[in-house]
């Protein structure tokens, strides 16, 4: 198909949640990537911030490529080496002790959520201690706890309740995180 008929498919089968920009990306080579009408762009965006690993790397590939041949996908219910041995390289460098994988951004922000409350309910002993000081204007996410936690009302219009209670608070104001 042309990128003009699969945009206009895009158009009719995606629910309009992101504002992509009008190009099918087709293929990369390291920090370049090519729309289907064959436009070259430099790649400065990667997974917003995530995933930042070029394209088509021949020694990632095939690491990718011998992978697939052996476990594709397993559940949490069970170990497999490469999630162990991924977890201790990030522990060796980093400032954590011990991970958590999950599968989006919204997701991290929901886990560290979900710590600061338990950590407040169970370690502190201070169940009282429920409220999350978020900053205007920021982004966390599109699940529940993480729009409810954006600084930005668009986010939020049309989805109350909000997960709660939250305070916003100006961004860098340490007096008012504090308070
Ligand atoms: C600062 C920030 N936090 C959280 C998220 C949410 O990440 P995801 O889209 O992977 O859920 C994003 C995504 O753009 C982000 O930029």
């Amino acid at each position: 198909m042309t990128q003009a008929e699969l945009l206009a498919l895009a158009d009719q089968v995606f629910i309009k949640n992101y504002r992509q920009q009008p190009i099918v990306l087709e293929r990369g080579q390291g920090c370049e990537v090519w729309d289907k009408a064959g436009t070259r762009y430099l790649d400065m965006t990667a997974g917003i911030a995530v995933c930042g690993l070029g394209h088509g790397h021949p020694r990632f590939t095939a690491r990718v490529i011998e992978q697939l041949g052996r476990l594709v996908h397993v559940s949490n219910l069970y170990w497999n080496e490469q999630q162990i041995l991924a977890a201790k390289a990030i522990v060796d460098r980093s400032f954590a002790d011990r991970v958590f994988f999950c599968n989006s951004g919204a997701e991290a922000n929901e886990g560290a959520l979900k710590l600061a409350r338990r950590y407040q309910a169970v370690v502190a002993n201070a169940p009282e201690r429920t409220t999350i000081v978020s900053t205007h204007g920021s982004f966390h996410g599109r699940s529940f706890a993480t729009v409810s936690i954006t600084g930005q009302p668009k986010y939020r219009e049309g989805f109350g309740p909000m997960v709660g209670p939250v305070e916003f608070i100006a961004y860098g104001d340490l007096e008012a995180a504090h308070s």
